[in-house]
């Protein structure tokens, strides 16, 4: 892993050890405390937090796991942050612990999920929540979307309730997220197949099996009171789901779209730059063992002063995926952008598309089709702003070398891969839209107390930094690249050391990473993002206490694990990261 140490870009603070306590522990001279926690109040005159909440109160409160975001500044004292609610633990929103639920316990479910825009504002130089705020918005499993780009009025898209097939109701298991220089949010849509299951029994063939659609859901028992997730009565509702979706957070009357242009899997994040010609081009995550990294590069081109004229740039332009190449030995290569269009590289009716709809409803099989490279469940990605770099978390896979369509490679080169690492790429010439770049691996995460070898990790990791399954990234402006994970915690075994789920910062040229944050019991750290200032940045804590771990984060006692935003900032007020 070749790093170059000329250009180190400050990391100033003094690392924290792994932890296992439940609590969110930051470096000296930091302060870390609660925003908001899932069940709060963000209208006002709506419920405080209760696990007896029915589904009107949870309308009015902040949804549950909250994960990616984007905070979004009006003015000095005034901002906007938009939060994913990617998903729901039954053994914490039903005090009954969810074995079988009403149709009230359902609808709960569903407002529970989305996204929750809340508007800030700056009191005593420290951002809170007004709940007074204009543009304050819940966004739920059942607010109404426009289809829009290639895929949309589709015959795979269109249902009883839309024969159009342009007209969706609601967004769920949002994941990560982007934002675009004119002024949007996207909210990217990930494990849409678990919400759907069916009591008859739905035909379903390759099509459905590839995302993971099956008559089990994974027990959200949303299909048991609401027939638009019973596959056999709504064959074509899941094709509405799984797609990256732009909302204008301004404008809370605003009718979110889903971009087919994106196309369809399981998204992580949409990790988005204006290249150096205008085009606007998105990277993208499918997470699941074996899937592949897309790129979507636009058809027109980003109006720097026009903004309004940017409003469906995401809608036209052209869907690649990736291949990644090494000569025999080395883990760094070439790699190529291989298009995903109908009439091109196989993606013709022999092989069982179509049209372009079908390409991006389809879009793994398509990936399959024209021989992209199977990654060990890609996250997030980020793009250096120093430079054109861009970073991807493989966190980690289980069927790397056990499966036929998983060999070890060098851009994935542990069999069962159960630490991850993050693979980097250069564009050729710097050039987003360029189809070549050139590739190595940024850190291989692993436990050099427990093993030797591969499996120790690169060199960069070493006991005092050491994490599993990388997963939330992202830049700040000085260039410092922020990890989070989402890992094992059991702290034993090949675990042994780490602890908690944590956050660290790592130096993208000389390769160092050092421990920024622990998270409290059986959480996850993910979602982060900076007031443009630098001076406050917001990270997620998920899921305290999944599946009742002993936590009582954030209010202790025996309180309800509830999953929170965090601000985290300095004593001395000064740059997060910086010295
Ligand atoms: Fe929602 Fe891939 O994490
Ligand atoms: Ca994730
Ligand atoms: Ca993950
Ligand atoms: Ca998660």
């Amino acid at each position: 892993i070749a790093q170059t140490k000329e250009q180190k870009v400050e990391i100033g603070f003094e690392a924290v050890p792994a932890s296992t306590a439940d609590t969110i522990v930051v470096p000296k001279g930091y302060q870390a405390d609660v925003l908001i926690s899932w069940g709060d109040p963000m209208f006002k005159g709506a419920p405080s937090f209760s696990q007896d909440a029915d589904s009107k109160a949870q309308l009015q409160q902040f949804g549950d796991n909250n994960d990616g975001m984007t905070f979004f500044q009006i003015s000095d004292d005034r901002a906007v942050l938009s939060i994913n609610n990617e998903y729901t633990n039954h053994e914490y929103l039903f005090k009954h612990q969810g074995k079988n639920l009403s149709a009230d316990d359902v609808l709960k479910s569903q407002n529970a999920h989305g996204i929750s825009i809340v508007e800030l504002q700056k009191k005593n130089g420290k951002w809170e929540i007004n709940v007074e705020g204009r543009l304050n918005r819940r966004i739920t499993a059942n607010t109404e979307m426009e289809l829009t780009g290639a895929a949309a009025g589709d015959a795979l898209l269109k249902t009883s309730a839309d024969p159009a097939g342009k007209t969706v109701l609601g967004t769920f298991n949002n994941c990560a997220n982007g934002e675009t220089p004119w002024g949007t949010y996207l909210t990217c849509e990930e494990n849409f197949n678990g919400v759907f299951g069916s009591a008859g029994n739905p035909a379903l063939d390759s099509n459905y099996k590839r995302y993971g659609l099956s008559k089990e859901d994974w027990d959200y028992q949303w299909f048991k009171h609401d027939e638009r997730f019973d596959l056999a009565k709504n064959p074509n509702e899941p094709h509405r789901h799984g797609w990256v979706v732009e909302i204008d957070p301004m404008n809370p009357n605003s009718t979110p779209k889903k971009r087919t242009a994106l196309g369809r899997f399981k998204h992580e994040n949409a990790a988005l730059t204006v290249n150096n010609d205008g085009h606007v081009v998105v990277y993208m995550g499918d997470d699941e063992r074996g899937e592949h990294i897309y790129r979507f590069v636009s058809k027109n081109k980003y109006n720097p002063s026009d903004l309004s004229a940017n409003r469906d740039l995401l809608d036209e332009g052209t869907l690649y995926v990736a291949k990644f190449s090494a000569k025999e030995g080395e883990l760094e290569g070439k790699g190529e952008w291989v298009e995903l269009t109908f009439g091109k590289n196989g993606l013709t009716p022999e092989n069982g598309f179509k049209n372009q709809a079908e390409v991006l409803i389809f879009a793994r099989k398509a990936a399959t089709q024209v021989g992209a490279t199977t990654m060990d469940r890609p996250e997030w990605v980020a793009i250096n702003p120093k430079n054109q770099q861009v970073f991807c978390t493989l966190t980690n896979n289980k069927y790397r070398g056990m499966k036929a369509n998983q060999p070890v490679d060098a851009v994935n080169p542990r069999e069962e891969n159960p630490y991850g690492h993050i693979v980097r790429w250069s564009p050729s010439n710097g050039n987003h839209t360029a189809n070549s770049f050139d590739w190595d691996l940024y850190l291989i995460a692993g436990n050099p107390t427990v093993h030797k070898g591969l499996m120790a990790g690169s060199d960069n990791i070493n006991a005092d930094n050491m994490f599993n399954s990388p997963d939330g990234i992202g830049f700040d402006n000085a260039g410092r690249l922020w990890i989070q994970t989402d890992g094992k915690y059991s702290n034993t075994g090949d675990f042994a050391g780490m602890g908690n789920n944590q956050m660290l910062c790592g130096d993208p040229n000389t390769g160092e990473v050092r421990r920024f944050l622990t998270g409290p019991i059986a959480c996850e750290v993910t979602g982060l993002t900076f007031s443009p200032d630098q001076k406050t940045m917001f990270v997620g804590v998920q899921h305290p206490g999944e599946d009742l771990e002993p936590s009582h984060f954030p209010d202790g006692g025996n309180s309800v694990p509830r999953s929170s935003v965090i601000r985290i900032t300095r004593t001395d007020g000064g740059i997060i990261g910086d010295a």
